[in-house]
């Protein structure tokens, strides 16, 4: 017994020690085998002696056993927000500021702003005792059996301090990529960025969940700490340090504001080469005397400041406008660019949407451009730089016919698209073709654009059957087929047929019908003869079906070659029947927003608008714009205005943004 103790001891210790150097000081003592082995004989030690296992053990990073929900936290001390500085005279109009309350020049701690979320993290001497979200920024939601699987954040700290800890956990680049493609791949939703994947992650009432996800934190600052003095901020930084906690090591300590706006605009490029995403600078009076001199508004701290990254813009040469025709011939203008580097990837293609934006832009071919990508995603042109003409540039006008098909474009009414309307445009039907075997339809692996293209060329497909009429011996012959890739493909195609009816009605490509129509028709009808005959009275009389789409859906089916089309996938064993899981009906049991008038205001964290009406409607609540006395319940998100106050005046019910997503977790 004695002995299994001090082995248990042993092996925590050194095992923690080693995970310290690993995950905190990025410096690996051992090898990853020679710590599973160890951890592997650890558990075993504890399995047998389960009385003599250590709260700090490396085994508890697995994650524990799941919750049945998060249980609230009352702060200590309020998780306040930042302001902002946008711009250098913002960052100028701070440090005057704080100068002046002073009455000294300031130093300034500067930090990434890391793009996570919040916590706070509580120890009692040295023990790890609660890790809690920001929440409403009064009370959160403990979260510490999640928190507990990030291996950056010590179980026990190298002394035995009481202390509170605040930090943003986050979700690397690279884990989120890993994460995102997993995903994809087993057919779930994806993840928009790093930090809805990390807020996600630790949401998650089953902490085997988090423990899979490879989370990790910075801490940025020191709740209270007993009996210790402690003179400035990058001190405080170095002492949690010490403690055992990771702490970014790209602060500065800044002399001035000219040092500041230096830091800042360093950054501007650096970001990108960055294995975790920053939205912008955060800057700290350094001194903890300054800092309490200063104090708080009502939201933020008088001696911090964000300053936020603005879309990164580059320039670029636009060399030529490609044109493409889509599924339903829509003719779109592409700027072809010289490659360049924009957060963090290579642009070289720009939608330019259609003829009035070039127009409207004034663009010329040859021109000077500046891009930026949408909501860091998606490269746009935002302007010429007309300055930097050179004469040699030319006009570009949209042709009037159709690329592909050579059949004459048309304007239709009320569109600003052109549009190719000839039905056996080849561009159209290889668009068609790339639809159908796309993941939201009938996801056929092997089969991308290329092959597709390359399909169509050699004559073997025409429409969407002949897919399933592709011989071996056919396929062997193109280029770059071998005999693995044709057996992948063949069966790839093969269990496609299989598929629920509402991927097929998806990969129709019937207009307007996207994968979330298609579903509702697929458990509507269950079969396609049923949704084949019915009419557009049929159509519109189900939620979510409108008049355009019943007429389209109706328009469509009429089209003897559809009939054909669907007779024939049919006698190719296409199933073309629904298998999925009948609609549940929301009923007033299942949800406490069932029946209710909701209405939403303010800014949540971890969910757009959208997304938040979306989830109520799907639990019988109905969504309004103003607050009357017919709303039931106010959701409340940060900065809720005019909306709550009157809200209270009503004796309204009001949630904020944790409860709300404690009732969606249900
Ligand atoms: S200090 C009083 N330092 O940014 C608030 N915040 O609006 C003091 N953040 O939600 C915050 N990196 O989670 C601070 N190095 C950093 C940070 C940081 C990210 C987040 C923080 C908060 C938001 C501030």
């Amino acid at each position: 017994m004695a002995e299994a103790k001090h082995e248990i001891d042993r092996l925590t210790d050194m095992l923690n020690d080693y995970a310290y150097h690993y995950y905190v000081l990025d410096q690996p003592k051992v090898s990853d085998a020679e710590y599973d082995m160890l951890l592997k004989e650890l558990i075993a030690l504890e399995e047998a002696n389960p009385e003599l296992k250590r709260e700090d053990s490396p085994s508890e990073r697995v994650g524990g056993q799941p919750l049945e929900h998060f249980s609230k936290v009352q702060h200590d001390t309020p998780m306040l927000s930042l302001s902002n500085a946008f711009n250098e005279d913002d960052l100028r109009d701070f440090d005057r500021r704080v100068n002046q309350n002073l009455g000294h020049e300031a130093t300034y701690s500067c930090e990434l702003k890391i793009d996570g979320l919040a916590v706070t993290l509580k120890y009692e001497e040295g023990r790890f005792v609660l890790g809690a979200t920001r929440g409403d920024g009064t009370t959160g939601e403990d979260i510490t059996s999640n928190l507990k699987t990030i291996p950056s954040i010590p179980l026990r700290l190298k002394e035995p301090v009481t202390i509170e800890v605040r930090g943003e956990a986050f979700m690397p680049k690279r884990s989120f990529t890993r994460l995102n493609d997993a995903r994809e791949k087993n057919g779930e939703a994806l993840f928009a960025n790093p930090r809805n994947a990390a807020a996600g992650s630790l949401r998650q009432l089953d902490p085997k969940i988090a423990a899979k996800r490879n989370l990790d934190i910075y801490i940025y600052s020191v709740g209270s700490i007993l009996d210790r003095q402690i003179p400035s901020h990058h001190e405080a930084l170095e002492y949690v340090n010490k403690l055992g906690f990771k702490t970014n090591d790209q602060h500065k300590h800044c002399k001035n504001i000219d040092e500041v706006i230096d830091y800042c605009n360093s950054w501007l490029s650096k970001r990108a080469d960055l294995p975790y995403d920053i939205d912008g600078i955060v800057i700290k009076v350094d001194s903890l005397a300054d800092q309490q001199e200063l104090g708080f508004t009502a939201k933020s701290p008088r001696w911090a400041t964000a300053f936020k990254f603005p879309a990164e813009e580059v320039v670029t040469t636009l060399r030529d406008i490609e044109l493409s025709i889509g599924r339903t011939g829509v003719v779109t203008p592409t700027a072809i660019l010289d490659p360049v580097s924009v957060a963090g990837t290579t642009v070289q293609r720009a939608s330019l949407h259609n003829e009035d934006l070039i127009r409207e832009k004034d663009i010329k071919l040859g021109d000077k451009v500046t891009i930026k990508k949408a909501g860091d995603i998606i490269p746009e042109v935002v302007n010429v730089l007309v300055e930097h003409r050179t004469g040699a540039e030319r006009d570009f006008s949209m042709p009037t016919e159709c690329p592909s098909c050579v059949s004459e474009l048309v304007r239709i009414e009320g569109e600003v698209a052109l549009r190719c309307v000839n039905p056996k445009c080849p561009a159209q039907i290889v668009e068609g073709l790339i639809h159908f075997v796309s993941r939201n339809a009938m996801n056929i692996d092997g089969l991308g654009e290329r092959v597709i293209k390359q399909l169509f060329e050699n004559e073997l497909i025409e429409d969407v059957a002949d897919l399933y009429k592709l011989e071996r011996e056919e396929l062997l012959k193109l280029e770059r087929m071998g005999e693995k890739s044709v057996d992948n493909l063949l069966k790839a195609i093969d269990t496609s047929k299989d598929n629920s009816l509402e991927k097929l009605l998806f990969g129709l490509g019937i207009r307007y019908v996207g994968s979330k129509a298609a579903k509702t028709l697929a458990q509507h009808f269950e079969t396609i003869d049923k949704l084949q005959v019915a009419n557009r009275e049929e159509l519109e009389a189900i939620d979510e079906i409108g008049e355009k789409m019943a007429d389209s859906i109706a328009t469509y089916f009429e089209m003897p070659e559809v009939t054909e089309l669907i007779e024939e996938l049919k006698d190719l064993g296409v199933n073309t029947s629904y298998k999925g899981p009948k609609p549940v009906a929301v009923t007033e049991s299942s949800s406490y927003l069932f029946g209710k008038t909701i209405v939403l205001t303010g800014t949540m964290e971890e969910m757009s608008r959208g997304d938040a009406k979306t989830e109520i409607e799907a639990r019988g609540g109905n969504v309004t714009g103003s607050v009357s006395k017919k709303t039931d319940l106010l959701i409340a998100g940060e900065k809720a205005g005019s909306k709550l106050t009157k809200a209270q005046d009503l004796n309204i019910e009001v949630w904020d943004e944790a409860r709300f997503l404690q009732e969606l977790e249900k």
